[in-house]
């Protein structure tokens, strides 16, 4: 069958400074997480970041928002530096940064609508007015119109998502980082999600960063691609190359992925016969039909302690 994630050859990088410059960044817990890692991103470019679970990809998104400091390295966002800046010079810089977090961590007590507006609150002057404007548009660009009255606990997996994607975009962020957009959803959600992000890189213009485990959602989404691996980017090109690489670590990691995809492959089939059935189905006269494919997510019960600071 045609693998539902097919490539699409997005905006590549231009010739102007970077958006993000990250220069020799080193961090560690005890252990070393990061021990040297490098990349520029620029002005309307998606990278994927990959590798193994503990290999950092997280940290380096809260180093990049200024929730940790490195270390030692530097981190510009335009031509400021961010690494050792203060709280206030952090606030302004947040305020081109969307973040959406794994379990898109909105904040339970308050409908969708609310959620955003607390953000743009924060992070801009705008009137009620013009927020109720804004709001509305984001909920739009990610399909949620009608959910803005609505609790996230009445929202499913993929809605929760977009619902942390739209409060990601609606403050016009120049930036948008990513920490596992698609985990924990099923297939064709997966999917969904993975081409939402790639109509906003399209439409909005940003600079992405997409923290995944997903090697489709990678390359559906992203024009490059870094590897980490013991603290350093093993691998750092076309998202294409990645597989000709001669390195033992990706070779393992790709293969792995790929028994990965089989799975994935084999849920997407099951799904589609649910929804086309045969036209007289075996049923078992006993006990619902298991739902296989269903939205796993688990339910972001109470916002991440580093939405906090962030909202
Ligand atoms: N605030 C912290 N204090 C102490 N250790 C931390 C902290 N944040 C991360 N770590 C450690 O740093 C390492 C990298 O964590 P990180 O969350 O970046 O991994 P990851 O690549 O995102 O993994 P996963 O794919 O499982 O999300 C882990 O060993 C983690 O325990
Ligand atoms: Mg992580």
């Amino acid at each position: 069958m045609i693998h539902p994630f097919h490539h699409q050859k997005k905006n590549g990088p231009n010739e102007e400074a970077p958006l993000v410059r990250i220069e020799h960044l080193a961090i560690a817990f005890g252990k070393p997480v990061l021990r040297d890692v490098s990349i520029d991103i620029h002005k309307g470019e998606t990278v994927a970041v990959l590798g193994k679970s503990g290999s950092g990809k997280s940290v380096l998104l809260k180093l990049i928002v200024g929730l940790l400091s490195p270390d030692a390295g530097k981190i510009f966002f335009r031509d400021k530096e961010i690494t050792g800046m203060d709280e206030f010079g952090l606030m302004d810089v947040r305020s081109n940064m969307g973040f959406l977090f794994q379990g898109a961590a909105l904040f339970d007590s308050m409908t969708v609508g609310q959620n955003l507006d607390l953000f743009l609150v924060k992070h801009t002057d705008l009137e009620e007015a013009e927020r109720e404007k804004k709001i509305s548009e984001a909920l739009e660009m990610v399909q949620l119109k009608d959910a803005i009255d609505k609790m996230p606990s009445e929202l499913s997996g993929g809605m929760k998502k977009r619902a942390g994607l739209a409060r990601a975009i609606v403050i016009e962020p120049e930036l948008i980082l990513y920490d596992e957009p698609t985990t924990g959803l099923d297939p064709l959600t997966a999917s969904s999600i993975a081409e939402l992000i790639v109509t906003l890189q399209q439409r909005l213009g940003v600079a992405s960063l997409v923290v995944t485990h997903d090697l489709p959602t990678a390359f559906t989404v992203s024009d490059r691609a870094m590897m980490l691996n013991d603290g350093y980017a093993v691998f750092e090109g076309e998202i294409e190359k990645l597989q000709h690489s001669g390195d033992e670590f990706l070779l393992e990691y790709l293969a792995a992925s790929r028994l990965d995809r089989e799975r994935h492959d084999k849920l997407v089939q099951i799904h589609e016969d649910e929804k086309h059935p045969n036209p007289e189905p075996e049923r078992s006269p006993a006990g619902p039909i298991p739902e296989v494919a269903k939205s796993a997510e688990t339910d972001a019960k109470l916002p991440e302690t580093d939405m906090n600071v962030l909202t």
